[in-house]
């Protein structure tokens, strides 16, 4: 078995973490994630219109969204809902379209139907991260972005040394912590109609991104086994 393989996780180990999670969430992860989601958002309202949070979780972010857009928030984890449901009661965030229990690799939106696909600390901790990025290209229009911060993986020295002594851990506690930069990159060479527009380095130490594509036009995603790659072949 390949360290890929080694690095997979499932749906179910990811949803008890994540209900284990809920309790006490905002107070582990609010302040040291803080940064990255600002420049998420910042990014997000410069398309504005409705937007799309997967992994959405406690709703940490909710209130910083402009109340000018709409935002509608999925996640698998319905202990991580009732959390954000809870902002959403508690800041009147009539913005908030609604906040759904689902799969982010199996979204229940029609085709092309956000502005903006926004996905914080979320593509790492998916069993499919291609076939996860495949469907926000799905339900993104044209001329739309996905906006994501995530784990990039280190390349080599100290920090890639304790990123893989410390993964069968992290895979407990439903994250992973070894994704190489070149998962991203080739995912958008694939993708037909989307573009990697941004890198920068996020805190903590630069362990995360905020990455950015766009879709210039029908995204047609390439993965071998999707009926658009069959169809294409
Ligand atoms: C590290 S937390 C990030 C939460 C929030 N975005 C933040 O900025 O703090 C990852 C979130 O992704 C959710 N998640 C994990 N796998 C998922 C999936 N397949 N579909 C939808 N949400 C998922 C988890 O339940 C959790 O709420």
């Amino acid at each position: 078995m390949t360290d890929l393989q080694h690095a997979e996780l499932d749906k179910d180990t990811i949803a008890k973490a994540y209900a284990r999670w809920a309790p006490v969430y905002d107070l582990v992860f609010g302040a040291v994630f803080e940064r990255g989601r600002h420049a998420a958002i910042a990014a997000a309202e410069r398309i504005g219109g409705r937007i799309l949070e997967v992994g959405v979780g406690t709703g940490i972010s909710l209130p910083d969204y402009s109340r000018g857009n709409r935002v509608c928030g999925v996640d698998i984890s319905e202990p991580m809902l009732r959390k954000a449901q809870q902002r959403v009661d508690e800041f009147g965030l009539t913005n908030v379209e609604g906040l759904w229990v689902m799969d982010a690799e199996h979204l229940s939106f029609p085709d092309a139907s956000f502005d903006v696909v926004v996905a914080q600390y979320v593509v790492t901790t998916v069993p499919n991260p291609e076939a996860t990025l495949d469907e926000f290209a799905r339900v993104l229009k044209p001329g739309g972005e996905i906006v994501l911060v995530s784990r990039v993986g280190a390349e080599a020295g100290l920090r890639r040394a304790l990123e893989r002594w410390f993964a069968p851990a992290a895979r407990k506690l439903g994250w992973r912590t070894e994704f190489a930069w070149e998962r991203y990159a080739h995912w958008a060479a694939q993708c037909h109609g989307m573009r990697l527009i941004e890198r920068r380095a996020m805190p903590p130490f630069g362990h995360f991104s905020l990455i950015r594509f766009a879709k210039t036009g029908t995204a047609t995603p390439a993965r071998a086994g999707t009926p658009s790659a069959r169809a294409a072949a």
